[in-house]
């Protein structure tokens, strides 16, 4: 009798569990963000009406580059009133745009994803609305769904998209930098505006991959209402710790699948936990008519073997032209990049971070089950030697011979030493990868110290003092 009341009692806790489970509640984080953790590189697109003035208005620059807010924060940068820059969509026809060109590049640079602004802070949206006539269809001759073109481009050359949405910033709709401007729609309205937008955003374009949110100013119950939306209508949309202010604690960010670092930022140590660089390829987002501070192949991947071997996901940003193109310095980076992906990917993709909490004066560590990838960015023709690994490696070749000849290893007499024999010159100056395979998971001394030898700066201007006020 007790066992049949036993069985009885199982059987109902089982019929509620099902019943209470909704579908956004059978996918676990650790289900949507397994893709992610693998991808490691994926490609930023900063697109939009400001690519028209590419940072100049009125003969003055308002670019990063001199030390002004950014070429897509001419808005708010130059002060133009919003019927003024509204214009600007009039423009707006970039009949060169081919979203199979971009796909195309994306994928030869070895990217796993792609997220481009489908509206930034100037509330101008790339993608065909009921909500507001501000976009590409009933505003530009343009007339293209440029969202849906690339959306479509991504589902057939397999390659996972996402979408950018500045949900606090709008300068257009909400709220303008230029005071005599009156905002053009209500509070209420604009959250209403925006709840549309992402219900069109997840239902128009087949699987978001990402949504990632733009300046969590708002208050906690304003991001977690357009959280719910995403996680309700596509589950398996990743979401930016960028609905969220950033000091909100990690419990308050309900809906945060991975934390955003500020921009262009290079984690200065291993980060535990899901998190993503974004980086620019010079110091605007968006495209600039004279921005020259290109970073160089090497410099772009550096800090995507740094960022990979903390942890940490790498974005890599391009602004193309009022055109529709990427810049030739953008194509011939990601190809460039795409070159040493080739060969070297399997040292980026699906690793882990670094075992040490440190890294050495040549360069750092990824590591993938029973194999060390060591990027040596600084090359030493009388080895590569590092401390603190346990036991000696079964093997140890270059990642970018296909023989895979073996490099001899030596350790010092206290066998913490280990030292890789190379060739005189680096094979690879960009990053020339050694692969270190062992019979075992590698295990690291307990007594192994070290530091963090490489950082990397921003590289930007710090901003004009008088513009401070303008940021919030
Ligand atoms: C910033 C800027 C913006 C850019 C973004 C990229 O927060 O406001 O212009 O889109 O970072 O991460």
């Amino acid at each position: 009798m007790k066992r049949t009341l036993h069985l009885l009692l199982v059987a109902c806790a089982l019929f509620s569990a099902t019943l209470s489970v909704s579908a956004a509640d059978v996918v676990t984080q650790d289900d949507r963000m397994e893709w992610w953790r693998d991808a490691r590189f994926g490609l930023f697109i900063h697109w939009g009406l400001y690519a028209v003035p590419g940072g100049e208005w009125k003969g003055k620059d308002y670019g990063q580059e001199c030390g002004e807010q950014g070429s897509e924060w001419i808005m708010a940068g130059a002060q133009i009133p919003r019927k003024e820059y509204a214009q600007l969509a009039t423009q707006f026809n970039p009949i060169q745009f081919d979203a199979e060109d971009w796909v195309s590049l994306a994928k030869a640079a070895g990217m796993k994803y792609i997220v481009i602004t489908s509206k930034h802070h100037d509330g101008f949206c790339l993608f065909d609305t009921e909500h507001t006539d501000y976009n590409v269809m009933d505003a530009t001759p343009f007339k293209r769904d440029i969202i849906k073109e690339l959306a479509d481009e991504c589902a057939k050359q397999d390659i996972r998209f996402g979408v950018y949405y500045s949900q606090y910033f709008d300068w257009y709709h909400r709220r303008h930098r230029l005071e005599s401007d009156k905002p053009a729609m209500s509070e209420p309205d604009y959250l209403k505006m925006v709840q549309n937008h992402l219900g069109e955003l997840l239902t128009n374009y087949g699987e978001l991959a990402v949504l990632w949110f733009d300046m969590g100013f708002g208050s906690l119950k304003e991001a977690n209402s357009q959280g719910a939306v995403v996680r309700e209508l596509q589950p398996n949309t990743i979401i930016c710790s960028r609905l969220y202010r950033r000091n909100f604690s990690e419990a308050q960010k309900k809906y945060a699948d991975f934390e955003s670092l500020p921009d262009m930022e290079i984690a200065t140590h291993r980060v535990a936990g899901d998190a993503e660089t974004c980086m620019t390829m010079r110091h605007n987002w968006g495209y600039d008519l004279d921005d020259d501070n290109w970073k160089s192949t090497k410099d772009v991947v550096e800090r995507l073997v740094l960022s990979a071997s903390r942890g940490v996901n790498f974005l890599l940003n391009v602004g193309p032209t009022p055109e529709g193109t990427f810049c030739p310095e953008e194509i011939d980076r990601m190809k460039a990049v795409g070159e040493w992906m080739k060969i070297n990917g399997e040292s980026i993709y699906g690793t882990k971070a670094s075992p040490f909490d440190f890294d050495f004066p040549w360069g750092t560590m990824t590591q993938k089950e029973t194999k060390l990838y060591l990027h040596v960015m600084k090359w030493n023709p009388e080895g590569i030697g590092f401390n603190g690994v346990m036991g000696k490696p079964a093997k140890a070749y270059l990642l970018a011979d296909p023989e895979q000849r073996e490099l001899s290893v030596r350790h010092d007499a206290s066998g913490h030493i280990t030292t890789i024999d190379v060739p005189g010159e680096a094979p690879d100056t960009n990053d020339t990868v050694i692969v270190l395979e062992f019979n075992a998971t590698v295990e690291i001394a307990k007594t192994a110290k070290g530091r963090y030898h490489w950082s990397k700066s921003t590289g930007i201007k710090p901003r004009k003092k008088n513009r401070k006020k303008n940021r919030e």
